[in-house]
């Protein structure tokens, strides 16, 4: 490609960066180019005008004034007036059609299955993809949730606010406007959900549980809320009846408001007493019911989503957007490793580690040492800041070191890093895509070593096409998540990559989906649930998934389908759609589309009974 064309396509990489910081992060995963903040891990000038790639003439203005009280300014009251003035930072909830479990009858109707896609010759039915390989015995194969997403019922029992019930209400915090307050309303509607996963015959859901529903005000020293355990506690309970397994994540983005108020949440040390204390609260409550748990979902994501608007009017005053997501990344990893240490300590049965995100990438140019150099550095950032403390050294990756002081990224002490290794007992990531990774078009030595570069401190960029124009793979709706690519071609190298560089004797394949394009402009019921592209994503994937473990060695012992349904999609709202089920927002009432039926008939295929 002509450096002119590289320079057009850095414009429009910058542009998508701009757009996914508008629109936030787009779904369960980051936008390519890191989200809430340019890759030079500065917030966007206050006002910023940016194309919405919506409609090439329009224009949409990031908002400046967001609604937060200074933090550390709050006083700490765990009153019920107290909850109330938590709840007054959000401002008022839109209640819930009904106020009960509600429960099903079973069993749940299947519908008939949809008819073959295509003739034979062109594509395998999901029962004659590679029949003759099978999963592992035991294999987890399920979907995924995340509580803020599918709950509802945000003001119900006791449970308190979370950033995410705030930043749906603040100027252009979600693309469409959607609130996590009814959404699917899984809260009194889990016994459905939970009995249609196993009337399809998967056998996993790995959901989160809500910090806020458990402690309302978030820290140690602050009441625990019954209602909020008893409701997990029947939940799992619910699974365990109906063969599903319950697979537990304790952080799934959505921050107590209290916290955040407080001390400006994961930006401060005194997260990690208060995670700790949430965490032993759970893991004792559910001790012997969940086997699988995950203390944080994609903290990366999660911190330097912090660091963006809105949230950065949540941080410690002792912290800049600069820094906001190394402090949150040192603060995070020291309460995960004690979170874990307390769990070995309590002797919770089970295993327990983290999702990672992202992937390692392509060298951009194949032979370019630049751009290999940037992969590792991508690998690093995104990945390795995790799992090289958790798998590999119990330190930050050199790389990180290297280009951030300390003032940026905090040094472990030796015995923290005593702590971080071997913290986790296996290796979850979400693979959505694997996409090419450039150096910076000055080199990357004009940028590692210059804190002004628009790249530093990570020094690369994600280009979403090859050195000849061609996309890395298939896009998505535009409109609602730039990030995403359909890349099965790059699956086994990923999962090589993964495993050679942060070895582990099991992987989980945490989540991974497609949004389904324009399914959101789609009004009636049956061209929604025909979800073709999702539907031959996850084969294709799972083709590939089933060659990784066979010819490959990787020890791949679970997969999840992002999502069990359409739900709140973080920053994109209800305008991007993962669900291997469809929500009728009108009625709440649940649909397989066609990718329910293929996950179904592939596993049934290829589980080794
Ligand atoms: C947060 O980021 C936005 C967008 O860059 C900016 O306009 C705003 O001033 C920032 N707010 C704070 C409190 O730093
Ligand atoms: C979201 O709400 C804002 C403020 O009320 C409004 O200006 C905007 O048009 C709404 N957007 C959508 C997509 O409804
Ligand atoms: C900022 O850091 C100082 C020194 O570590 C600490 O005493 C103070 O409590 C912090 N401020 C806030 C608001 O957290
Ligand atoms: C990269 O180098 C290898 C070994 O020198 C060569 O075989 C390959 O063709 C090169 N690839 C490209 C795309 O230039
Ligand atoms: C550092 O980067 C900035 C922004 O791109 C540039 O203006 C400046 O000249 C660079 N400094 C050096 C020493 O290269
Ligand atoms: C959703 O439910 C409403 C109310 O029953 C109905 O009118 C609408 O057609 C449904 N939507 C779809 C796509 O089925």
């Amino acid at each position: 490609m002509s450096s002119s064309a590289f320079q057009w396509l850095r414009a429009a990489l910058l542009i998508a960066a701009l757009q996914a910081h508008q629109s936030g992060v787009g779904a369960a995963q980051p936008p390519s180019s890191g989200q809430s903040r340019t890759s030079s891990g500065t917030t966007l000038p206050a006002s910023t005008t940016v194309t919405d790639v919506s409609s090439s003439t329009s224009t949409v203005t990031v908002p400046t004034g967001v609604n937060f009280p200074p933090v550390g300014s709050l006083k700490q009251d765990f009153s019920a007036a107290g909850l109330e003035r938590l709840w007054d930072i959000v401002g008022s909830v839109e209640p819930p059609p009904f106020t009960t479990t509600r429960v099903p009858q079973l069993p749940i109707p299947i519908p008939s299955p949809p008819p073959p896609l295509y003739p034979s010759w062109f594509a395998p039915t999901p029962s004659d993809i590679l029949p003759n390989l099978k999963l592992p015995k035991g294999f987890l194969f399920g979907v995924a949730t995340a509580a803020y997403q599918v709950e509802g019922a945000v003001k119900n029992e006791g449970k308190g606010p979370t950033l995410w019930d705030w930043n749906s209400r603040q100027p252009n915090g979600v693309l469409d406007n959607t609130t996590g307050d009814v959404i699917d309303l899984q809260y009194y509607l889990y016994k459905e959900d939970i009995a249609r996963v196993a009337a399809i015959g998967l056998n996993a859901h790995s959901f989160s549980i809500s910090w806020a529903r458990i402690f309302p005000f978030g820290t140690a020293n602050s009441p625990v809320n019954q209602a909020g355990i008893k409701h997990y506690s029947d939940l799992i309970d619910y699974h365990i009846q109906n063969g599903v397994t319950p697979v537990a994540t304790l952080f799934h983005w959505d921050t107590p408001i209290s916290i955040a108020a407080y001390y400006g949440g994961f930006t401060d040390a005194r997260i990690i007493d208060d995670f700790v204390n949430y965490a032993k609260t759970v893991f004792k409550a559910y001790n012997g019911r969940v086997k699988t748990w995950y203390t944080f979902n994609e903290p990366r994501v999660y911190c330097s989503q912090i660091a963006g608007y809105p949230f950065n009017a949540t941080l410690s005053p002792n912290v800049t957007a600069a820094t906001a997501p190394y402090q949150c990344s040192y603060n995070l990893m020291r309460a995960h490793a004690a979170a874990v240490k307390a769990f070995r300590e309590l002797k919770i049965q089970g295993e327990i580690s983290f999702k990672n995100d992202d992937f390692v990438g392509i060298p951009w140019r194949a032979n370019n040492t630049d751009d290999i150099a940037a992969v590792e550095r991508h690998a690093a950032f995104r990945i390795g800041a995790f799992s090289n403390p958790a798998f590999t050294t119990g330190d930050w990756p050199t790389i990180m070191t290297d280009t951030l002081p300390p003032s940026f990224l905090p040094r472990f002490t030796e015995q923290e890093k005593k702590d971080n290794l071997g913290s986790a007992d296996f290796f979850a990531t979400d693979p959505y895509r694997v996409q090419y990774i450039a150096a910076p078009d000055d080199g990357l030595a004009a940028c590692v070593s210059n804190t002004s570069h628009p790249l530093w401190p990570e020094c690369h960029t994600v280009v979403l096409v090859d050195t000849n124009g061609w996309a890395a793979g298939l896009s998505p709706d535009p409109l609602s998540d730039t990030w995403l690519q359909a890349t099965p071609n790059f699956v086994r190298q990923n999962l090589k990559e993964l495993h050679t560089r942060w070895p582990s004797k099991k992987m989980y394949v945490s989540e991974f989906g497609f949004v389904e394009p324009f399914e959101d402009l789609r009004t009636e019921l049956f061209r929604i649930t025909e979800d073709v592209t999702r539907t031959n994503y996850f084969m294709n994937f799972l083709g590939e998934m089933l060659l990784s473990i066979h010819e490959d060695q990787i020890p791949v012992a679970g997969f999840f389908a992002w999502a069990m349904i359409d739900n709140a999609e973080w920053s994109s709202g209800t305008s991007a759609k993962f669900g291997i089920q469809y929500v009728n927002y009108t009625t709440l009432e649940r649909v397989y589309k066609r990718s329910a039926f293929a996950l179904s008939e592939f596993f049934k295929a290829h589980v080794d009974a």
